[in-house]
Protein backbone atom coordinates (compact mmCIF):
# COMPACT_ATOMS: atom_id res chain seq x y z
CA UNK A 1 0.00 0.00 0.00
CA UNK A 2 1.42 3.38 -1.02
CA UNK A 3 2.54 5.92 1.48
CA UNK A 4 0.81 8.83 1.94
CA UNK A 5 2.79 11.84 2.13
CA UNK A 6 2.13 15.67 1.86
CA UNK A 7 4.92 18.66 1.25
CA UNK A 8 5.29 21.77 2.79
CA UNK A 9 6.58 24.86 1.24
CA UNK A 10 5.07 22.96 -2.07
CA UNK A 11 5.18 26.23 -4.02
CA UNK A 12 9.14 27.17 -4.01
CA UNK A 13 11.76 25.89 -5.95
CA UNK A 14 12.45 22.96 -3.83
CA UNK A 15 8.91 22.30 -3.63
CA UNK A 16 8.33 22.20 -7.27
CA UNK A 17 10.62 19.37 -7.33
CA UNK A 18 9.42 17.45 -4.82
CA UNK A 19 6.07 17.14 -6.58
CA UNK A 20 7.86 16.13 -9.94
CA UNK A 21 9.61 13.37 -8.17
CA UNK A 22 6.46 11.89 -6.35
CA UNK A 23 4.10 11.94 -9.12
CA UNK A 24 5.40 8.83 -10.46
CA UNK A 25 6.57 7.79 -6.96
CA UNK A 26 5.89 4.20 -6.89
CA UNK A 27 5.65 3.66 -3.16
CA UNK A 28 4.10 7.35 -2.11
CA UNK A 29 1.21 9.09 -3.04
CA UNK A 30 0.64 13.15 -2.20
CA UNK A 31 -2.41 13.90 -0.80
CA UNK A 32 -1.19 17.50 1.31
CA UNK A 33 0.56 20.41 -0.38
CA UNK A 34 1.27 23.88 1.69
CA UNK A 35 2.84 27.20 1.55
CA UNK A 36 2.48 30.48 2.67
CA UNK A 37 -0.34 31.98 3.93
CA UNK A 38 -0.92 34.19 0.56
CA UNK A 39 -0.80 30.67 -1.43
CA UNK A 40 -3.15 28.91 1.33
CA UNK A 41 -6.59 28.50 -0.53
CA UNK A 42 -5.59 28.94 -4.26
CA UNK A 43 -5.39 25.85 -6.20
CA UNK A 44 -1.69 24.68 -7.05
CA UNK A 45 -2.00 25.69 -10.64
CA UNK A 46 -3.00 29.36 -9.60
CA UNK A 47 -0.06 29.49 -6.20
CA UNK A 48 2.45 27.62 -7.73
CA UNK A 49 5.10 30.23 -10.18
CA UNK A 50 5.39 26.41 -12.21
CA UNK A 51 9.60 26.48 -13.81
CA UNK A 52 10.61 22.84 -13.48
CA UNK A 53 11.95 21.22 -17.09
CA UNK A 54 8.59 18.43 -17.04
CA UNK A 55 4.13 19.65 -17.24
CA UNK A 56 2.69 20.34 -13.96
CA UNK A 57 1.24 16.81 -13.28
CA UNK A 58 -2.73 17.74 -13.63
CA UNK A 59 -3.72 16.10 -10.93
CA UNK A 60 -1.84 18.12 -8.75
CA UNK A 61 -2.70 21.28 -10.34
CA UNK A 62 -5.72 21.10 -9.35
CA UNK A 63 -5.32 20.11 -5.11
CA UNK A 64 -6.26 23.31 -2.79
CA UNK A 65 -2.97 24.59 -1.35
CA UNK A 66 -3.32 24.25 2.67
CA UNK A 67 -1.54 26.57 5.43
CA UNK A 68 1.42 25.56 6.92
CA UNK A 69 -0.51 24.25 10.50
CA UNK A 70 -0.73 20.57 11.36
CA UNK A 71 -4.65 21.07 11.84
CA UNK A 72 -4.37 21.80 8.11
CA UNK A 73 -2.89 18.34 7.30
CA UNK A 74 -5.47 14.92 7.19
CA UNK A 75 -4.43 12.59 9.84
CA UNK A 76 -3.79 9.53 7.15
CA UNK A 77 -0.48 10.95 6.00
CA UNK A 78 2.13 9.22 7.05
CA UNK A 79 5.07 11.00 5.73
CA UNK A 80 6.09 15.26 4.86
CA UNK A 81 8.94 16.44 2.93
CA UNK A 82 9.47 19.92 3.94
CA UNK A 83 10.70 22.91 1.93
CA UNK A 84 10.30 25.83 3.93
CA UNK A 85 12.87 28.70 4.43
CA UNK A 86 14.76 27.72 7.54
CA UNK A 87 13.49 30.25 9.98
CA UNK A 88 9.63 28.90 8.95
CA UNK A 89 11.00 25.47 9.28
CA UNK A 90 12.64 26.35 12.55
CA UNK A 91 9.15 27.95 13.83
CA UNK A 92 6.75 25.18 12.86
CA UNK A 93 8.55 21.31 11.44
CA UNK A 94 8.79 20.43 15.76
CA UNK A 95 4.69 21.49 15.87
CA UNK A 96 4.39 18.78 13.14
CA UNK A 97 6.60 16.32 14.88
CA UNK A 98 4.79 16.84 18.05
CA UNK A 99 1.22 16.14 16.57
CA UNK A 100 2.64 12.72 15.09
CA UNK A 101 4.14 13.12 11.53
CA UNK A 102 7.41 11.94 10.30
CA UNK A 103 9.11 15.09 8.49
CA UNK A 104 11.99 14.49 5.76
CA UNK A 105 13.46 18.14 5.90
CA UNK A 106 15.64 20.25 3.39
CA UNK A 107 15.82 23.13 5.36
CA UNK A 108 18.63 23.69 7.82
CA UNK A 109 16.99 24.29 10.93
CA UNK A 110 18.06 21.51 13.00
CA UNK A 111 20.41 20.04 10.88
CA UNK A 112 23.25 20.23 13.77
CA UNK A 113 21.17 19.33 16.63
CA UNK A 114 22.87 16.18 18.43
CA UNK A 115 19.36 14.27 18.22
CA UNK A 116 18.33 14.79 14.83
CA UNK A 117 19.89 12.53 11.81
CA UNK A 118 21.46 14.19 9.14
CA UNK A 119 21.70 11.46 6.37
CA UNK A 120 22.36 10.70 3.01
CA UNK A 121 21.17 7.00 3.13
CA UNK A 122 24.30 5.46 0.21
CA UNK A 123 26.70 7.07 3.13
CA UNK A 124 25.49 7.18 6.48
CA UNK A 125 22.06 5.13 6.94
CA UNK A 126 22.83 3.78 10.28
CA UNK A 127 22.07 7.32 11.84
CA UNK A 128 18.78 6.96 11.23
CA UNK A 129 18.88 5.15 14.68
CA UNK A 130 19.17 8.87 15.91
CA UNK A 131 15.61 8.72 16.04
CA UNK A 132 14.97 6.32 18.61
CA UNK A 133 17.27 8.90 20.94
CA UNK A 134 15.38 11.99 19.72
CA UNK A 135 11.96 10.54 20.37
CA UNK A 136 13.04 9.35 23.78
CA UNK A 137 14.13 13.05 24.45
CA UNK A 138 11.61 14.84 22.71
CA UNK A 139 8.68 13.03 23.30
CA UNK A 140 7.11 13.12 19.69
CA UNK A 141 5.19 10.18 18.21
CA UNK A 142 6.30 12.02 14.79
CA UNK A 143 10.04 12.15 13.77
CA UNK A 144 12.67 14.97 11.87
CA UNK A 145 14.86 14.19 9.65
CA UNK A 146 17.18 16.11 7.67
CA UNK A 147 19.47 16.11 4.27
CA UNK A 148 22.24 18.42 3.89
CA UNK A 149 22.94 21.23 2.04
CA UNK A 150 23.08 21.11 -1.17
CA UNK A 151 26.42 21.67 -1.85
CA UNK A 152 27.71 19.16 1.04
CA UNK A 153 25.75 16.32 -0.87
CA UNK A 154 27.81 17.15 -3.42
CA UNK A 155 31.55 16.49 -2.34
CA UNK A 156 30.10 14.45 1.12
CA UNK A 157 29.96 11.15 -1.30
CA UNK A 158 33.00 11.27 -3.24
CA UNK A 159 34.74 11.82 0.33
CA UNK A 160 33.33 8.89 1.59
CA UNK A 161 34.71 6.82 -1.14
CA UNK A 162 38.24 7.84 0.00
CA UNK A 163 37.49 7.26 4.02
CA UNK A 164 39.88 4.26 3.76
CA UNK A 165 42.87 6.43 3.12
CA UNK A 166 42.44 8.29 6.26
CA UNK A 167 41.06 11.78 5.59
CA UNK A 168 43.00 14.53 7.08
CA UNK A 169 42.60 17.62 5.32
CA UNK A 170 39.56 18.40 3.18
CA UNK A 171 39.18 21.99 1.13
CA UNK A 172 36.39 22.45 -1.49
CA UNK A 173 35.95 25.31 -3.82
CA UNK A 174 32.05 25.56 -5.01
CA UNK A 175 30.48 26.92 -8.05
CA UNK A 176 26.89 27.13 -7.30
CA UNK A 177 23.86 27.40 -9.84
CA UNK A 178 21.52 30.29 -8.76
CA UNK A 179 18.43 27.89 -8.82
CA UNK A 180 20.34 26.99 -4.94
CA UNK A 181 19.32 30.52 -3.93
CA UNK A 182 15.37 29.33 -4.31
CA UNK A 183 12.96 31.63 -6.76
CA UNK A 184 13.73 35.00 -5.39
CA UNK A 185 17.54 34.32 -3.70
CA UNK A 186 19.48 36.28 -6.86
CA UNK A 187 18.56 38.92 -9.11
CA UNK A 188 19.72 38.75 -12.90
CA UNK A 189 21.04 42.04 -12.43
CA UNK A 190 23.38 40.71 -9.58
CA UNK A 191 24.41 37.07 -11.54
CA UNK A 192 24.01 38.17 -15.42
CA UNK A 193 28.44 38.28 -16.12
CA UNK A 194 29.08 38.21 -12.90
CA UNK A 195 30.25 35.61 -10.01
CA UNK A 196 29.58 36.27 -6.49
CA UNK A 197 32.20 34.80 -3.96
CA UNK A 198 30.05 34.67 -1.01
CA UNK A 199 26.98 32.73 0.09
CA UNK A 200 25.97 33.51 3.24
CA UNK A 201 26.72 30.49 6.08
CA UNK A 202 27.07 28.59 3.45
CA UNK A 203 30.97 27.12 3.95
CA UNK A 204 29.89 26.97 7.43
CA UNK A 205 27.13 24.42 6.38
CA UNK A 206 30.20 22.32 4.66
CA UNK A 207 32.57 22.30 6.70
CA UNK A 208 30.57 20.84 9.77
CA UNK A 209 27.70 18.89 8.31
CA UNK A 210 30.70 16.70 6.52
CA UNK A 211 31.88 15.86 9.73
CA UNK A 212 28.49 15.14 11.01
CA UNK A 213 27.89 12.73 8.05
CA UNK A 214 30.94 10.75 8.36
CA UNK A 215 30.92 10.51 12.16
CA UNK A 216 30.51 7.49 14.09
CA UNK A 217 27.42 6.36 15.72
CA UNK A 218 27.60 4.19 18.12
CA UNK A 219 24.03 3.51 19.56
CA UNK A 220 23.30 6.49 21.68
CA UNK A 221 25.45 9.71 20.32
CA UNK A 222 27.32 10.87 17.14
CA UNK A 223 30.69 11.79 17.17
CA UNK A 224 31.35 13.72 13.95
CA UNK A 225 34.44 13.12 11.95
CA UNK A 226 37.42 14.79 12.85
CA UNK A 227 39.09 15.79 9.58
CA UNK A 228 39.74 19.45 9.07
CA UNK A 229 37.70 21.15 5.88
CA UNK A 230 37.49 24.67 4.81
CA UNK A 231 35.33 25.41 1.80
CA UNK A 232 34.89 28.44 -0.22
CA UNK A 233 31.53 29.25 -1.93
CA UNK A 234 30.63 30.97 -5.47
CA UNK A 235 27.65 31.60 -7.26
CA UNK A 236 28.13 31.37 -10.62
CA UNK A 237 25.23 32.27 -13.25
CA UNK A 238 24.21 28.50 -14.10
CA UNK A 239 20.70 27.43 -13.68
CA UNK A 240 20.86 24.17 -11.81
CA UNK A 241 23.62 21.45 -10.92
CA UNK A 242 26.81 22.86 -8.44
CA UNK A 243 30.65 22.11 -9.27
CA UNK A 244 33.10 21.87 -6.46
CA UNK A 245 36.78 21.55 -6.62
CA UNK A 246 37.80 19.46 -4.09
CA UNK A 247 41.77 18.74 -2.42
CA UNK A 248 41.75 16.14 0.18
CA UNK A 249 45.17 14.99 1.96
CA UNK A 250 45.29 11.62 3.59
CA UNK A 251 47.08 9.51 6.04
CA UNK A 252 47.76 6.99 3.33
CA UNK A 253 49.18 7.32 -0.55
CA UNK A 254 46.69 8.08 -2.60
CA UNK A 255 47.06 8.67 -6.59
CA UNK A 256 44.29 9.74 -9.08
CA UNK A 257 43.51 5.92 -10.24
CA UNK A 258 43.21 4.86 -6.35
CA UNK A 259 40.72 7.61 -6.40
CA UNK A 260 38.79 6.83 -9.40
CA UNK A 261 38.54 3.76 -8.88
CA UNK A 262 37.29 3.27 -5.08
CA UNK A 263 35.07 6.39 -6.11
CA UNK A 264 33.54 4.07 -8.97
CA UNK A 265 33.44 0.94 -6.59
CA UNK A 266 31.30 3.18 -4.13
CA UNK A 267 28.16 1.11 -3.49
CA UNK A 268 24.40 2.49 -3.68
CA UNK A 269 21.72 1.22 -2.51
CA UNK A 270 18.30 -0.84 -3.46
CA UNK A 271 16.28 1.91 -2.60
CA UNK A 272 13.93 3.94 -5.63
CA UNK A 273 15.86 6.62 -5.93
CA UNK A 274 19.37 4.98 -5.42
CA UNK A 275 20.91 5.64 -8.80
CA UNK A 276 23.30 3.29 -9.89
CA UNK A 277 25.94 4.20 -9.79
CA UNK A 278 26.51 6.31 -6.86
CA UNK A 279 29.47 8.05 -8.18
CA UNK A 280 29.83 8.50 -12.43
CA UNK A 281 33.31 9.15 -13.11
CA UNK A 282 34.62 10.57 -16.27
CA UNK A 283 37.74 10.21 -17.81
CA UNK A 284 37.42 12.82 -20.17
CA UNK A 285 39.94 16.14 -17.61
CA UNK A 286 37.28 18.68 -19.02
CA UNK A 287 33.98 16.67 -17.54
CA UNK A 288 31.39 16.90 -15.55
CA UNK A 289 30.43 19.92 -16.10
CA UNK A 290 27.14 21.47 -15.17
CA UNK A 291 24.74 21.56 -18.38
CA UNK A 292 25.85 18.57 -19.65
CA UNK A 293 26.44 15.90 -16.52
CA UNK A 294 23.78 17.35 -13.99
CA UNK A 295 21.30 14.84 -14.77
CA UNK A 296 23.65 11.62 -14.90
CA UNK A 297 21.52 8.90 -12.78
CA UNK A 298 18.28 11.27 -13.08
CA UNK A 299 19.79 14.03 -11.33
CA UNK A 300 20.53 11.57 -8.14
CA UNK A 301 24.06 10.43 -9.02
CA UNK A 302 27.50 12.20 -8.03
CA UNK A 303 29.47 12.98 -11.43
CA UNK A 304 33.48 13.25 -10.45
CA UNK A 305 36.29 13.68 -12.55
CA UNK A 306 39.53 15.45 -13.15
CA UNK A 307 41.73 13.48 -10.57
CA UNK A 308 44.98 14.83 -10.11
CA UNK A 309 48.32 14.95 -7.58
CA UNK A 310 49.00 18.56 -6.43
CA UNK A 311 51.30 19.27 -3.66
CA UNK A 312 48.17 19.64 -1.88
CA UNK A 313 46.82 16.30 -2.31
CA UNK A 314 44.62 15.15 -4.26
CA UNK A 315 42.38 17.31 -6.21
CA UNK A 316 39.41 16.78 -8.50
CA UNK A 317 36.31 17.96 -9.23
CA UNK A 318 32.58 16.79 -8.56
CA UNK A 319 28.83 18.03 -9.33
CA UNK A 320 25.44 16.25 -8.44
CA UNK A 321 22.22 18.55 -9.31
CA UNK A 322 21.47 21.20 -6.51
CA UNK A 323 17.38 20.62 -6.52
CA UNK A 324 17.31 17.23 -6.94
CA UNK A 325 20.44 15.01 -5.25
CA UNK A 326 20.91 18.37 -3.29
CA UNK A 327 17.21 18.99 -2.23
CA UNK A 328 14.01 17.28 -3.44
CA UNK A 329 15.52 13.78 -4.33
CA UNK A 330 17.41 13.63 -1.06
CA UNK A 331 14.49 14.22 0.70
CA UNK A 332 12.41 11.37 -1.14
CA UNK A 333 15.23 9.11 -0.44
CA UNK A 334 15.30 9.60 2.83
CA UNK A 335 11.33 8.80 2.84
CA UNK A 336 12.34 5.77 1.58
CA UNK A 337 14.86 4.92 3.79
CA UNK A 338 12.26 5.45 6.54
CA UNK A 339 9.69 3.36 4.80
CA UNK A 340 12.24 0.41 4.28
CA UNK A 341 13.05 0.89 8.27
CA UNK A 342 9.50 0.44 8.77
CA UNK A 343 8.54 3.75 10.67
CA UNK A 344 4.87 3.72 8.30
N1 LIG B 1 17.15 25.49 -3.82
C1 LIG B 1 18.02 24.55 -3.47
O1 LIG B 1 18.83 24.06 -4.31
C2 LIG B 1 18.05 24.01 -2.08
C3 LIG B 1 18.90 22.95 -1.82
C4 LIG B 1 18.94 22.40 -0.54
C5 LIG B 1 18.14 22.94 0.45
N2 LIG B 1 17.33 23.99 0.20
C6 LIG B 1 16.49 24.50 1.28
O2 LIG B 1 15.13 24.16 0.99
C7 LIG B 1 14.26 25.16 1.50
C8 LIG B 1 13.38 25.69 0.39
O3 LIG B 1 14.20 26.31 -0.59
P1 LIG B 1 13.61 26.86 -1.98
O4 LIG B 1 14.79 27.15 -2.78
O5 LIG B 1 12.55 25.93 -2.50
O6 LIG B 1 12.87 28.21 -1.47
P2 LIG B 1 11.73 29.06 -2.20
O7 LIG B 1 11.78 28.87 -3.67
O8 LIG B 1 11.84 30.43 -1.66
O9 LIG B 1 10.34 28.40 -1.64
C9 LIG B 1 9.90 28.54 -0.30
C10 LIG B 1 8.58 27.82 -0.06
O10 LIG B 1 8.19 28.02 1.32
C11 LIG B 1 6.90 28.69 1.36
N3 LIG B 1 6.89 29.68 2.44
C12 LIG B 1 7.58 30.86 2.50
N4 LIG B 1 7.28 31.50 3.65
C13 LIG B 1 6.39 30.74 4.30
C14 LIG B 1 5.68 30.87 5.55
N5 LIG B 1 5.86 31.93 6.36
N6 LIG B 1 4.84 29.88 5.91
C15 LIG B 1 4.64 28.80 5.12
N7 LIG B 1 5.26 28.63 3.93
C16 LIG B 1 6.13 29.58 3.53
C17 LIG B 1 6.76 29.35 0.01
O11 LIG B 1 5.36 29.53 -0.24
P3 LIG B 1 4.77 30.78 -1.11
O12 LIG B 1 4.95 30.41 -2.57
O13 LIG B 1 3.34 30.82 -0.71
O14 LIG B 1 5.56 31.98 -0.71
C18 LIG B 1 7.41 28.29 -0.90
O15 LIG B 1 6.51 27.22 -1.09
C19 LIG B 1 15.16 26.24 2.13
O16 LIG B 1 15.26 26.02 3.51
C20 LIG B 1 16.49 26.02 1.44
O17 LIG B 1 17.58 26.45 2.23
C21 LIG B 1 17.26 24.54 -1.06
Amino acid sequence: MAVRVGVLGATGAVGQRLIQLLDPHPEFELAALTASDSSAGKTYRQAAKWRVDSPIPSDVAEMTVQATEPDAIPDDIDLLFSSLPSSVGAAVEPGFCEAGYVVSSNSSNGRMDDDVPLVIPEINAEHLDLLEVQRDERGWDGALIKNPNCSTITFVPTLAALTEFGLEKVHVSTLQAVSGAGYDGVTSMEIIDNAIPYIGSEEDKLETESRKLLGEFDGASLTHNDMAVSASCNRIPTIDGHLENVWVETEDELDAAAAAEAMEAFPSLDLHSSPEPLIHVFDEPDRPQPRMDRTVGGGMAIAAGGMQETPFGLQYNCLAHNTIRGAAGASVLNGELLAENGYF
